[in-house]
């Protein structure tokens, strides 16, 4: 089959398109014939390399992607050949303790599609049975392959893991990103008031979606903004992925009792906070990563059923896997990368 892979860990330079070998369906997994995949920053962390993170080359990446199915593994039931999935990325064991209790992202051996497997930048894709979504007649497979791992990834962190809430007021950073454009909508959606910082080029795009505010990163300081914006209160809930550059503001930010939610660290992984901030305005950090499969379900049928829209930057042939990783290494798309085989 024709894939977007790489053999040595590096800069996009390394990602070539051509020829592996097709992939083959283990007991209780299918094999789909890609439409569309996206591409995640996750693909950009993995082709450069994570130290604790052991891979066999080479290697596909793309955790998200929407086809068809064209083989069936051993014991799968229930679905036919033919039938039009995309699919959630995570993967969990089914028998750990978190597991047990239904939080498959804190299982002891998660995984992702296109991490820790081949993912969907392919013609081909093998994934678990059980994590497959089909999509309604007619769905676009270029909406279905933009959604699975950034809108599971927001839904979580703002609605389950902060509680974000009608009324209070969310500040997103690297609000041009996947999984912000993504949580821009979900906080729209409860009615939070949006206050969205992004780079000075993406500020009409992000209003557009639907920002009630917009920081621009180039030009202000995102503490301060926020401070005046909500009458010197701060905003109740802060949502993080750009990490080091913008975490002691993030902190800054925030109102008594106000709750900043991690799940990313895109410009580095040191945060130092003024201690004396959080527990003064008594403060919650949290963390949060992925999603339960049950999270991914709910927020997955709100995209389905068109409450949610995916912010689709580009579909480009799988061809220009390279200048796509490029393009996102760089900053300059809104919203998701899709390539087709
Ligand atoms: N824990 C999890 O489960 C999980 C899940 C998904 C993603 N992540 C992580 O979260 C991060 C975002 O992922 P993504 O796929 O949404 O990324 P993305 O689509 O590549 O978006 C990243 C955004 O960060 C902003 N940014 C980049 N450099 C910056 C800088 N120097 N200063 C300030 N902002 C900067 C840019 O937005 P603006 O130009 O608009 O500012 C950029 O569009 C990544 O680090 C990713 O690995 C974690
Ligand atoms: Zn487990």
């Amino acid at each position: 089959m024709k894939a977007a892979y790489f053999e040595a860990h590096g800069g996009p330079e390394n990602i070539r398109v051509g020829d592996l070998p097709d992939p083959e369906p283990q007991a209780g997994e299918v094999v789909l014939s890609v439409e569309a995949a996206a591409l995640n920053h996750l693909d950009l962390w993995v082709r450069r390399g994570i130290p604790e993170l052991e891979i066999p080359l080479p290697h596909v990446g793309g955790s998200d992607f929407a086809g068809r199915i064209t083989r069936l593994g051993d014991g799968v039931e229930g679905w036919e050949i033919g039938e039009r999935v995309t699919a959630n990325p995570g993967l969990w064991c089914d028998r750990c303790e978190w597991c047990a209790r239904g939080e498959h992202s804190l299982c002891e051996r998660y995984g992702i599609v296109g991490e820790h497997v081949a993912g969907g930048l392919a013609e081909e894709v093998r994934v678990p049975v059980r994590n497959l979504l089909r999509l309604p007649e007619g769905f676009p497979a270029e909406r279905a392959a933009a959604a699975p791992l950034v809108y599971q990834t927001a839904w979580r962190a703002l609605i389950t893991r902060a509680g974000l809430r009608a009324g209070q007021t969310v500040l997103i950073t690297g609000a041009s990103g996947g999984v912000s454009t993504a949580a821009i909508q979900i906080a729209k959606l409860v009615d939070a008031r949006v206050i969205a910082v992004t780079s000075g080029k993406h500020v009409d795009a992000v209003r557009e979606l639907g920002a009630d505010e917009v920081i621009d990163r180039d030009r202000e300081d995102l503490s301060v903004v926020a401070w005046k914006l909500t009458g010197k209160r701060g905003v109740d809930v802060v949502l993080d992925g750009v990490g080091e550059a913008v975490w002691a503001r993030c902190v800054r930010a925030l109102s008594p009792d106000g709750c900043l939610v991690t799940y990313g660290a895109t410009t580095g992984a040191r945060g130092c906070p003024d201690i004396r901030l959080v527990f003064w305005r008594q403060l919650r950090i949290i963390g949060s990563t992925m999603a339960s499969d049950s999270e991914f379900r709910e927020v997955m049928g709100l995209v389905l059923d068109g409450t949610l829209k995916p912010v689709i930057d580009v579909v480009w042939p799988l061809e220009r896997a390279r200048e796509a990783h490029e393009r996102l290494e760089a900053g300059e798309q809104f919203g998701k990368i899709v390539l087709t085989p």
